[in-house]
């Protein structure tokens, strides 16, 4: 199958220190392929290397292809055009606009296949958030937020959209709302590389999972290999296999 996105070889340095030690990753078409591990683990620093991102200091070494190109000299508005598309941990939208603005402020980019998302398109994927369309994102639930965040990203016409812990800071109930919502869009054709803190949800919804740990990929599966990986159950699921 071919990979979207094919990261080798990955190590990034804050100054002196190393955070992510030589990682290989590849999110094959249509897929929603995961990176899954505790606070601190490197996930955040693995896709802000893929995106082009750097806080600080940061040296990165090692290849990023998008479809077999080469994108690891890019800046990170040529990786945007080029379709790499993150949504940063608890960012992504503007608090003082409303829901339509926020929408309305990303250009519409055509993907691939030339198909635009419109505000419109947008809102058929949530619905709910044409019921807020008018109001300030400062009032909507953590999970309405992540719907516009996401939904701005889709503006964007992502060949891969990466989305760097959705569910922080919500209510499980909403948890297992927006991961099933970005299930779905994956089923719809859009290619999605998950990053999760929670294991357990992350298992219900990625098609493959790479669990990162101290900067290093420990172990990587299909959630159904993943799940019934001894070590996986007992350190991340309490002991207990579902
Ligand atoms: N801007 C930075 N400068 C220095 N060290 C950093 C920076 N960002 C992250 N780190 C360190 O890199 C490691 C991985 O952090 P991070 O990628 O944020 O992990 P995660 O997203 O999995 O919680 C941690 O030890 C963290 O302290
Ligand atoms: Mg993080």
């Amino acid at each position: 199958m071919n990979a979207v996105l094919d990261v080798q070889e990955f190590r990034v340095r804050y100054g002196h220190s190393e955070a992510l030690h030589g990682v290989d990753l590849q999110v094959r078409e249509g897929e929603l392929a995961a990176v899954a591990g505790a606070n601190g683990a490197g996930k955040s620093t693995l896709v802000g290397a893929v995106a082009g991102w750097s806080r600080g200091k940061v040296t990165v070494t090692g290849s990023v292809a998008l479809d077999g190109v080469d994108v690891a000299g890019l800046a990170p508005h040529r990786r945007v055009a080029a379709g790499i598309v993150l949504v940063p941990e608890g960012k992504g939208v503007f608090e003082n606009l409303t829901v339509e603005d926020n929408l309305r402020l990303v250009r519409a980019a055509r993907d691939a296949r030339g198909r635009r998302y419109s505000v419109e398109d947008v809102y058929a994927v949530f619905p709910q958030l044409k019921e807020r369309a008018t109001k300030k994102c400062s009032t909507l639930s953590g999970g309405e937020r992540q719907m516009v965040a996401i939904g701005r990203a889709l503006r964007a016409a992502p060949r891969l959209l990466i989305l760097d812990e959705p569910s922080v800071g919500l209510a499980p109930r909403l948890v297992l709302e927006v991961l099933q919502h970005i299930r779905q869009l994956v089923d719809e054709g859009l290619t999605v590389l998950l990053v999760e803190q929670n294991v357990r949800a992350t298992l219900e919804v990625a098609d493959r999972i790479y669990l990162l740990e101290q900067g290093k990929v420990a172990a990587e599966g299909s959630a159904g290999e993943m799940r019934a990986d001894d070590r996986i159950a007992e350190a991340y699921l309490g002991g207990l296999r579902t």
